[in-house]
């Protein structure tokens, strides 16, 4: 990624992906039982019925498909389902399994009913699909041997297996792979009360003092995901150390998330650029994806799935067939007066929202 000058060159402090020190902080974090998971009710209510009833038939259950935007806790969660399962979890992703033969190694390892978990399972190469689908479908996989006209294929069994796959975009898994999912699960952005209940218990766990209206405060500001709170937590808790006396007040908090260019509803630098650049670069929108990416320097699958989903969230954001479009809300937001309220040669017809 080219960098521009107004961009920081450490990562950002919201960015939901996964990080060396989220996953050692993720990891004392992470709820053991779907008792302690908090959010994601309706996933919750449906998984505990088909994990009792898989265990009440000795069976493995069906394949799991998880998806909707990072840092929701799709691997908690499927690392809970293995713990409510009482069985192993084998962890990869999709890239991770190069050849066929890496996902032939991993299927054979596996002992009755455990889960494999794949994250990014949208980057799967096709040959690898290939042997995914008689693993799934029929709990078999078809190995071939020597090369040419001699080439055989022989099919072997697999012990019985849960498959849980996890995705940022469902739309592309190839139909076939998607199909053999008999669970698909969307996960979806917390609210605040949500992200309040999963800092207080983090804090606790962590052992930082932290009040109530101070974890409200962080969390009306982690854009809806968890793996963000507790980052905003942990950077919270240092200015609470330097400026304070360790506790997170709200007031600590907001000078905290201030100074990490965070605004009151979670926006950061990013999210604002590219919502100026619809309205001051293309009127508005509709603009493509592409490029709107290309104008502010920043690639487009960041944009789509890590801004996007969180400023339609908020109603800053529109999808239309022809592009983006910046709504009311979001003119509102940064302090822009939308075209319809502008008196003079301003109003140029656009479709507001
Ligand atoms: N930590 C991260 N995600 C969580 C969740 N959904 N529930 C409890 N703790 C969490």
């Amino acid at each position: 990624m080219i960098q521009t000058e107004d961009m920081e060159f450490a990562p950002r402090v919201i960015s939901p992906e996964n990080t060396t020190e989220d996953s050692d902080i993720e990891l004392s974090l992470r709820p053991q039982t779907l008792h302690e998971y908090i959010g994601q009710d309706k996933a919750k209510e449906n998984l505990a019925v088909y994990i009792e009833a898989a265990k009440r038939r000795s069976e493995p259950l069906d394949h799991v498909l998880l998806y909707g935007p990072p840092g929701l806790g799709k691997t908690t969660l499927s690392a809970i389902i293995a713990h409510e399962l009482g069985v192993n979890l084998r962890v990869t992703t999709g890239p991770a399994i190069e050849k066929p033969g890496d996902l032939v190694s991993l299927l054979t390892s596996l002992s009755d009913n455990d889960v494999l978990f794949i994250d990014e399972i949208h980057r799967l190469s096709r040959a690898v699909e290939e042997i995914l689908y008689p693993a799934l479908e029929d709990r078999v996989i078809d190995i071939i041997i020597g090369k040419g006209p001699a080439a055989r294929s022989i099919r072997m069994d697999l012990k019985p297996f849960t498959l849980i796959g996890a995705t940022t975009r469902a739309g592309q898994l190839s139909a076939p792979l998607r199909d053999r999912f008999g669970v698909v699960q969307r996960l979806e952005l917390y609210n605040k009360e949500q992200l309040t209940d999963i800092i207080r218990r983090s804090a606790m766990i962590l052992g930082i003092p932290c009040t109530a209206d101070g974890a409200g405060e962080i969390a009306g500001r982690a854009r809806g995901t968890p793996r963000i709170a507790n980052r905003l937590l942990k950077r919270v808790r240092d200015f609470a150390d330097v400026m304070g006396n360790g506790q997170i007040t709200q007031e600590i908090a907001s000078i905290a998330l201030s100074k990490l260019e965070i605004d009151d509803l979670g926006l950061d630098g990013l999210d604002r650029r590219m919502l100026e650049m619809i309205i001051k670069g293309y009127g508005g929108g509709p603009v493509g994806l592409e490029t709107l990416a290309s104008a502010i320097n920043e690639e487009s699958v960041t944009l789509e799935d890590v801004c996007e989903p969180f400023l339609m969230q908020l109603g800053f954001l529109g999808r239309t067939p022809r592009g983006r479009v910046a709504t009311r809300l979001a003119y509102e937001h940064l302090g822009i007066v939308p075209p319809e309220q502008q008196q003079s040669s301003g109003d140029d017809g656009q479709l507001s929202f």
